[in-house]
């Protein structure tokens, strides 16, 4: 078995294990802790589940290195090497205010270049992975390549920072030239939504590390783009204004933000 299947295997049975504490988690109450802001949330099982998949790695791939946002991973100044991106739950604030719509999310790059992408919706059981050159899948069966439609031809995805914070009035002259706006809450799954044709951009501000990096495996792999705002690289050490969409809205989307 490659390296490569051999993670396949782990990460696909470690992200139904996360999700099984999640599940039996629904019986106690959960601890709520602020991190930054009011609204930026953490709880007992966004650490439990990090510790848990860090560990993991660790014992299996004791000279990987991990980039996790509950302070389990290791300290990254280079994505040298095996480096594995952990989101415990992404949509923290939806998992304590809705109890649903929110994802287990693991990504594994090698020397930067995305090999693997997981992301697990908890609460409609659908694990979408993606290895580099043997596109995505959901629960194993393939996922149909989406249409690559232009930014008029479709509705775009947003972000809560990006709408209360930054860049708003940018974003407005490009979503108005869409057919709509849509806003789920978590990044990996408004990625999910690009890749089911539901929406043709997802445009965020402020995504880390571990919230980009499973999802542009995935978007990539479906021949689509992913960057910062102004078409650059994504810079996975950093925090990035980001852009994932059909090649289409992408030109578009770009255009609009250099002018
Ligand atoms: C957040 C979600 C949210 C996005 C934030 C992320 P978290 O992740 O993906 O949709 O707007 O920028 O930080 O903190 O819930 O894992
Ligand atoms: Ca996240
Ligand atoms: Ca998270
Ligand atoms: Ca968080």
């Amino acid at each position: 078995m490659s390296t490569v299947q051999k993670r396949d295997k782990l990460i696909k049975q470690w992200i139904k294990e996360a999700a099984e504490s999640i599940e039996l988690a629904k019986e106690e109450s959960l601890k709520v802790e602020e991190k930054s802001a009011r609204n930026d949330l953490v709880t007992n099982m966004d650490k439990e589940i990090e510790e848990e998949l860090t560990n993991k790695i660790r014992a299996e791939f004791p000279e990987d290195r991990i980039c996790g946002e509950e302070g389990f991973g290791d300290d990254l100044k280079d994505l040298k090497g095996t480096v594995w991106f952990v989101d415990p739950i992404d949509g923290t604030l939806n998992y304590v205010l809705q109890q649903e719509n929110f994802a287990v999310m693991v990504g594994v790059y090698e020397d930067g270049v995305g090999v693997q992408g997981y992301i697990y919706d908890v609460c409609k059981d659908k694990l979408y992975h993606a290895i580099k050159g043997m596109g995505v899948y959901c629960n194993g069966q393939p996922v149909k390549s989406p249409e690559n439609k232009s930014l008029s031809a479709g509705l775009v995805a947003t972000n809560s920072q990006l709408m209360t914070q930054d860049q708003f009035a940018e974003y407005r002259k490009i979503a108005g030239k869409s057919m709509g706006v849509r806003m789920l809450g978590s990044a990996g799954l408004e990625i999910i939504e690009l890749l089911k044709g539901n929406v043709i951009a997802y445009m965020a501000s402020k995504l880390s590390p571990w919230d980009i990096a499973p999802g542009k495996v995935m978007i990539e792999e479906v021949g689509f783009k992913v960057s910062q705002f102004d078409g650059s690289e994504v810079d996975l050490l950093n925090r990035n204004k980001t852009i994932f969409s059909t090649v289409k809205a992408f030109d578009e989307i770009v255009t609009a933000n250099s002018k």
